[in-house]
């Protein structure tokens, strides 16, 4: 784990160079050694404070096999008894980036690891560095802005990245290609590319990740003759890496772990330990059907909000409306509805539960959310939750994803570009969709489904319920101070709609 100090200032970490990594390399072992085991122990203390357990009940999973075990126990491709290909790739944990296993009932084989210095991962961060954002946290913002890039200059930029890293002869990990880390790279990276436009610097990023990505699995499939694929670690959140991996013709299919960074490492961890030490394998119990594990609205917490609000002469509030008909008319007048209701959503992704939504058929309507609310960088698209029967008539999905958890953008089809263009990439008309069946979020599929079929529509535009800068919302006092504080009309707050009264 980084030291603290990482949160208050991320230049030591990232701005260095070949003279640091000279430097670096006289550290002894022993005393690096000394620091990973005395930062070992202090994780323990703070579990053993935390959760007030007993000190020899806390074990240690290596990083990417907890990578890896959040996908495979999770995964919802596995079929009993058969072999599947497991992928972990990232900025780098336990000394490695990436790793290749084959994966069997409660058996996890590795057959091929990257070292940690030749890192994809770390190349993609410190790009998001050098183009003046947050590494570790605005990765998806590259993503976004990388198909604004003109495709020629992008693909010939990606050559400087080629020549920090390539695959090793027989493809499954990743090499270096001098004797340069990526770990220090920036300087590298800030000579290669001063001068060249922002958004060719995107492209030419994310061009060599899909590149090095999809040549890496292909490798594997080759290797292995495994079809069928699961994935971890926090490169996998590139979404559109993983529309391209998924369409690989030898490919069968692919689930990539939720919010596969390194906040899905519990998860794995503690599904490889139940596994292994009950000597079982029912992939059924770990299964993701959905991700609503956060905390509840609490009903004595909702009462005093609903009173605070109730006070308020410019609010007013409705219990039990006809959701789904209220809901779908403000939709289609234009209006933008925050939902806060249920268990709160794990990972990076607003599903429902703490989300904005709004008509997915208008471009406009990105202005909107964004001068009430959301205030996101100008090149970001919006994704929608689009209605289970309307999936395959606005989505090209050959390989049958259907993703539930929005880990991959796929192309719209051309008859629907219109109709989903608030929620696609303007320029590459691709989107991050999720599928909303009745069986994952009852609640928002009934007003999903009204809305669709009433209005004749495939989805609605879904954004995470957040002013931006700010954590998404949680509570009810949350849900009811970001209404106040923004220029949201219309909150539903559990069995509650709360709107604002026009002036
Ligand atoms: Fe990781």
């Amino acid at each position: 784990m980084h030291s603290a100090s990482y949160l208050r200032d991320l230049e030591p970490w990232y701005l260095v160079g070949l003279k640091d990594q000279e430097k670096d390399k006289k550290v002894s072992t022993e005393y690096q050694k000394k620091l990973f085991f005395q930062r070992k122990e202090e994780r323990v203390i703070n579990v053993v404070k935390h959760l007030s357990i007993d000190p020899s009940k806390i074990s240690f999973i290596e990083h990417h096999l907890a990578h890896l075990a959040a996908a495979y126990y999770t995964a919802n491709n596995i079929t009993p008894n058969k072999p599947i290909l497991g992928f972990t790739c990232d900025g780098a944990g336990d000394g490695l980036s990436a790793t290749v296993s084959i994966c069997k009932n409660n058996s996890i084989k590795r057959i091929r690891s990257t070292d940690r210095h030749a890192s994809l991962g770390k190349i993609y961060s410190r790009i998001t560095m050098m183009l003046g954002m947050k590494p570790w946290e605005h990765e998806y913002k590259i993503m976004g802005l990388a198909p604004y890039a003109d495709e020629k200059i992008a693909n010939e930029e990606a050559k400087k990245l080629h020549h920090l890293l390539k695959l090793s002869r027989d493809g499954l990990s990743f090499k270096l290609n001098t004797n340069l880390s990526t770990n220090y790279c920036y300087y590298y990276l800030r000579d290669a590319f001063e001068r060249v436009r922002f958004d060719n610097i995107a492209g030419a990023v994310q061009k060599f990740t899909e590149e090095i990505l999809v040549k890496w699995v292909k490798a594997a499939i080759k290797k292995t003759n495994i079809k069928d694929i699961v994935c971890g670690g926090g490169v996998f959140m590139n979404v559109k890496a993983n529309m391209l991996i998924q369409k690989i013709p030898e490919l069968n299919s692919m689930y990539v772990m939720p919010s596969a960074s390194d906040e899905s490492l519990s998860i794995g961890a503690a599904l490889h330990y139940f596994y292994n030490s009950k000597k079982l394998f029912n992939n059924i119990n770990g299964r993701m059907h959905n991700l609503y594990l956060g905390s509840e609205i609490k009903e004595d917490e909702l009462k005093k909000i609903l009173l605070n609000v109730k006070n308020k002469t410019d609010f007013t509030i409705r219990e039990n409306p006809d959701f789904d008909d209220v809901i779908g008319d403000l939709l289609n007048k234009g209006e933008v509805v925050a939902l806060c209701r249920g268990r709160a959503e794990w990972g990076a992704r607003a599903l429902g539960n703490r989300s904005i939504i709004a008509k997915a058929n208008s471009r406009s309507i990105v202005e909107k959310i964004n001068s009430q609310i959301k205030m996101r960088d100008y090149w970001m698209p919006f994704a929608p939750t689009i209605l289970d029967k309307k999936f395959s008539q606005c989505i090209e999905d050959k390989k049958n994803i259907k993703p539930e958890f929005m880990t991959f953008a796929l192309p719209t089809k051309k008859s629907a570009h219109k109709n989903l263009e608030g929620a696609t990439h303007p320029s590459d008309k691709t989107c991050r969709p999720q599928i909303m069946r009745k069986k994952i979020n009852d609640k928002f599929y009934s007003i999903l489904n009204r809305y669709c079929i009433k209005y004749k529509q495939y989805g609605v535009l879904q954004t995470s319920f957040n002013i931006h800068g700010e954590p998404i919302v949680n509570n009810a006092k949350e849900a009811v101070s970001t209404l106040k504080r923004s220029g949201l009309k219309h909150l539903v707050l559990e069995n509650y709609l709360i709107s604002k009264k026009s002036k």
